[in-house]
């Protein structure tokens, strides 16, 4: 008798408890309709809902956290995360992407209900524009937003006026869409706790306005690369005071229409350890008062250019990866490579060498993974002896030089 009670207390306890693990887990009903809508707006431009959210399903047992494309957070059951990447789900690599016209106006409303989101991703849907853009209110609704991934859609600049009131974003993806003018600084501007920017592949023009970047105190990350931004020498931006940003790890300018006056940029970003300058109007010798302020360069891509002269190679004693392909740099550029211990990558393809392979020198790079000197004018017996000794080797490329023929069994690897 004692027993069977005692038995079923324990399956009461059980129940209780079963129902405090799973009952509360269901999401937010104003969350899971806010998603429905979203789903209703995709339907509504003739798409197969049904198949592209198939678990997203209409029913008030159904928890939206367990959806595909969401995630909440387990201990307070918010929408933390929504990844509406490519909705559409097409192949983003195919040509077809690009030329669907069927271009989505959406309601940036539509998420005003997710108080909680962190993370937002809505890359690759060709969004023409947020149909309540105007409504800045919603949009400073979301006091959490920390990530807006709004790559290859096709945004205007009418976009960024109402992108500078979520003042809590720390990342921010512009890339591949259609802004043009000069930087948007003065939106921008106001997001001070922006830590990654890209606009890149954008039609942007005129100078970047370096210095006041430098306000953006938390910026790692920044990418303007394919746009059309021009530099004018001296850096008219730098006449005045300045202050450094500190953190700025990692920037692309590349695929511009750079000259030699962007390295300016040196004095403000003195922490830079990775700099893609590749694809621009880059001339003549670098200088060496901007350069030497990187002191914890780790990684420099500066191909595609016109340069010649040398670099001042061992001032960067953290340098990994060196990038001059296609430029007018001679063999004397490599002289130095020997002084940087953590040497591990040279791509010095297409250049204007003549003459002997410093096999010397590139001997000495221990940790070197990866050597392409092809294309260039090297002569003299193919270097294989020096290359042995470097144990590390993973890719080498000589073609196209003007080295001897060398029978293979001269060859003892
Ligand atoms: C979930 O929310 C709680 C309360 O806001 C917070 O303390 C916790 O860090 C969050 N968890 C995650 C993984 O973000
Ligand atoms: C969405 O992006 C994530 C990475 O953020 C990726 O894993 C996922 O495959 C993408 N979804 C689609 C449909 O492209
Ligand atoms: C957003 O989705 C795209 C496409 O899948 C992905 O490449 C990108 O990394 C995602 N963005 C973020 C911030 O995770
Ligand atoms: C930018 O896009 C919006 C739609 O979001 C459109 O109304 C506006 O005319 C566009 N502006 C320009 C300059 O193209
Ligand atoms: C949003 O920003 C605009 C101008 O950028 C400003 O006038 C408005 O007060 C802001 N709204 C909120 C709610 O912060
Ligand atoms: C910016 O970041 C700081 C530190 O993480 C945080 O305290 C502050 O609330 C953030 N600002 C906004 C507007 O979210
Ligand atoms: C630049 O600004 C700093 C403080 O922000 C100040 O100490 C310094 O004197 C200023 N230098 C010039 C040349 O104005
Ligand atoms: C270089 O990196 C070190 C730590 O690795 C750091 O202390 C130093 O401030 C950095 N230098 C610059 C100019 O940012
Ligand atoms: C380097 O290039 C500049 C112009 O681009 C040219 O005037 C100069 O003579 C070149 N120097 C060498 C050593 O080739
Ligand atoms: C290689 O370039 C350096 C620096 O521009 C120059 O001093 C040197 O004369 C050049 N050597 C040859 C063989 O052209
Ligand atoms: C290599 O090229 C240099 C410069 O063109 C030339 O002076 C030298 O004779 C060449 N050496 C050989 C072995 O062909």
């Amino acid at each position: 008798m004692e027993l069977a009670i005692l038995a079923k207390c324990l399956l009461l306890g059980l129940a209780i408890l079963w129902i405090q693990i799973h009952g509360n887990k269901g999401c937010f009903e104003t969350e899971r309709l806010a998603l429905l809508d979203f789903k209703e707006f995709v339907g509504s431009n003739g798409l197969d809902v049904d198949y592209l959210l198939s678990s997203w399903v209409d029913n008030s047992m159904s928890d939206c956290c367990k959806w595909e494309r969401v995630m909440c957070n387990s201990t307070t059951g918010h929408v933390t995360e929504l990844s509406l990447n490519n909705t559409r789900q097409y192949d983003i690599e195919s040509i077809s992407f690009y030329d669907d016209e069927n271009i989505w106006f959406i309601k940036f409303s539509m998420f005003q209900q997710l108080k909680e989101l962190k993370s937002l991703n809505l890359s690759y849907n060709r969004i023409g524009g947020f149909i309540d853009d105007t409504n800045f209110e919603t949009l400073s609704e979301l006091k959490k937003l920390e990530v807006l991934d709004l790559s290859a859609n096709y945004f205007n600049n009418s976009i960024l006026s109402p992108l500078s009131n979520l003042t809590s974003l720390k990342t921010l993806i512009l890339s591949i869409n259609i802004m043009e003018g000069s930087f948007p600084i003065q939106d921008l501007v106001k997001l001070k706790n922006l830590t990654v920017l890209s606009l890149r592949g954008n039609n942007l023009n005129g100078t970047p306005p370096l210095q006041k970047l430098s306000n953006l105190k938390n910026l790692k990350s920044l990418d303007v690369s394919g746009n059309g931004f021009t530099s004018t020498l001296p850096f008219q931006d730098f006449k005045s005071n300045f202050s450094k940003v500190s953190k700025l790890k990692y920037l692309d300018l590349s695929d511009n229409y750079f000259n030699n006056g962007i390295l300016s940029f040196s004095s403000i970003f003195p922490s830079v350890e990775t700099l893609d300058l590749s694809d621009n109007n880059l001339e003549g010798p670098l200088s060496y008062k901007d350069l030497v302020k990187l002191k914890n360069l780790t990684v420099l891509n500066i191909w595609g250019n016109n340069l010649n002269g040398t670099l001042p190679l061992q001032s960067f004693k953290r340098l990994e990866e060196l990038d001059i392909s296609y430029n007018r740099f001679n063999s004397s550029i490599l002289l130095s490579l020997d002084a940087l211990p953590s040497f591990k990558v040279l791509k010095f393809c297409c250049n204007d060498v003549e003459g002997s392979f410093p096999i010397q020198e590139l001997s000495k790079l221990k940790n070197l993974e990866s050597l392409d000197v092809s294309w260039n004018g090297f002569n003299g017996t193919l270097p294989f002896q020096g290359l042995c000794g470097l144990k590390g080797l993973q890719e080498l490329d000589l073609r196209y030089n003007e080295f001897g023929v060398v029978f293979l069994n001269a060859l003892t690897i």
